[in-house]
């Protein structure tokens, strides 16, 4: 315990100071050397920051890309500047620039977020399933739903009401709904003339939902009121878990996916607008992580690549798709009258069996939330500093 404290003492003391051309060379008292550039801690005097609103209110036109420190000195734990231009002063707690160290954060190896599953996983199946009540409850509960969302991309809420619209209460802990043109929350069930395959009794492959949209919905909730028909098996499979394994494994493949504009679109009868989007299958973050998978063999519109790619792109697509179908990487499950089956839909796809609909109801209420209220909602709870 002293011994901690005293690393975290000298992390946060400086032992020398140094000014460059362009920055301020740092040195800790753990030895760590950092550099401030000038215009950096300029953008950043406290003074840039409105008190409670916690926004910048400097312009950064104000200032010329010339302004230098003329004087800097330390005082009780800060570092005060004097700067070149508008007589200003700054002064920086010792522990905000080490916190904010860009030289140590680049540094740093990027850690992806995501646990990538596969088949196997139905042996574990009661590691994805969460109580309804507690997450009304209980924080610490809720916030256990919200890392399974963001690390599994995959949950399994139980026992929750199936009153009509009851779906609500649980996501408005999370935060708003993505409003779409299907309306919150759509109704999957079979109705005469469907507008959308999902409202027929047939079987859907594996997929996620609206890919046409620039921003396809971050997560779905599909929340089933009444499942007596027979048939209508629910199918899950993780799209990271295939794309990393064709990375590693086939990687023709995987550039293909990741490279070729495919185009999605919709052109649903009951709406007055018709939606076109040209994107990857896969696409990759600025770290090279996955970001999202599009895939949806309803909603592709007819494929308009060069020529000369048509031939192995379709067969990069049909060896996805039947990944997709594999035992391997999917599982099967029965959604049962209370439970929300919970989804990232840029990531994790999902399909369900036809069903008999003389033999039963089938009424599933879906809803959809932005990927960024799962990972703001995560960061509230674990106090992530900014
Ligand atoms: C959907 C869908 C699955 C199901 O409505 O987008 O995929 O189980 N439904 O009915
Ligand atoms: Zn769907």
């Amino acid at each position: 315990m002293g011994y901690k404290y005293l690393n975290m003492n000298q992390k946060y003391t400086v032992k020398d100071i140094e000014r460059k051309k362009d920055y301020l060379s740092i040195k800790w008292g753990d030895n760590f050397k950092s550099k401030f550039h000038f215009l950096w801690l300029r953008d950043n005097c406290p003074t840039a920051i409105h008190p409670t609103a916690n926004m910048r209110v400097f312009n950064i036109l104000t200032i010329s890309k010339d302004i230098f420190p003329k004087e800097y000195k330390l005082h009780n734990k800060k570092l005060k500047i004097n700067w070149s231009e508008d007589k200003h002063e700054s002064k920086f707690d010792l522990k905000w620039l080490r916190d904010h160290c860009y030289t140590e954060i680049n540094n740093k190896k990027y850690k992806t977020p995501y646990i990538f599953w596969d088949g196997n996983l139905k042996k574990n199946f009661n590691k994805i399933k969460l109580d309804h009540n507690k997450i009304i409850r209980q924080d610490n509960y809720l916030k256990k739903w919200l890392e399974l969302l963001h690390s599994y991309g995959f949950a399994i809420v139980r026992n929750s009401p199936t009153r009509k619209k009851s779906g609500f209460k649980i996501l408005n802990r999370i935060s708003h709904h993505r409003e779409t043109f299907f309306g919150t929350p759509f109704e999957v069930i079979n109705i005469p003339k469907p507008n959308n395959t999902a409202y027929t009794a047939q079987a859907l492959r594996n997929h996620t939902d609206l890919p046409y949209f620039e921003y396809a919905p971050g997560y779905q909730f599909l929340h089933c009121l009444v499942n007596d028909a027979t048939g209508g098996k629910s199918s899950v499979v993780d799209g990271f878990a295939i794309a990393d394994y064709l990375r590693k494994k086939e990687s023709d493949v995987f550039k293909l996916l990741t490279t070729t504009h495919v185009k999605f679109k919709d052109t649903d009868y009951t709406q007055k607008a018709i939606r076109i989007l040209h994107s990857p299958i896969i696409t990759l973050t600025k770290d090279n992580d996955f970001n999202d998978i599009r895939f949806s063999m309803a909603a592709m519109g007819a494929v308009d690549i060069n020529p000369s790619k048509m031939k192995k792109f379709y067969e990069a697509y049909q060896y996805f798709a039947s990944l997709l179908q594999n035992t391997k990487f999917k599982i099967d499950f029965r959604l049962e009258a209370g439970d929300i089956f919970c989804f990232n839909n840029r990531r994790v796809l999902h399909g369900r069996t036809e069903f008999d609909p003389n033999s039963g109801n089938r009424h599933l209420q879906g809803y959809y939330v932005e990927r960024d209220e799962i990972i703001a909602r995560l960061n509230y709870f674990n106090k992530i500093k900014v």
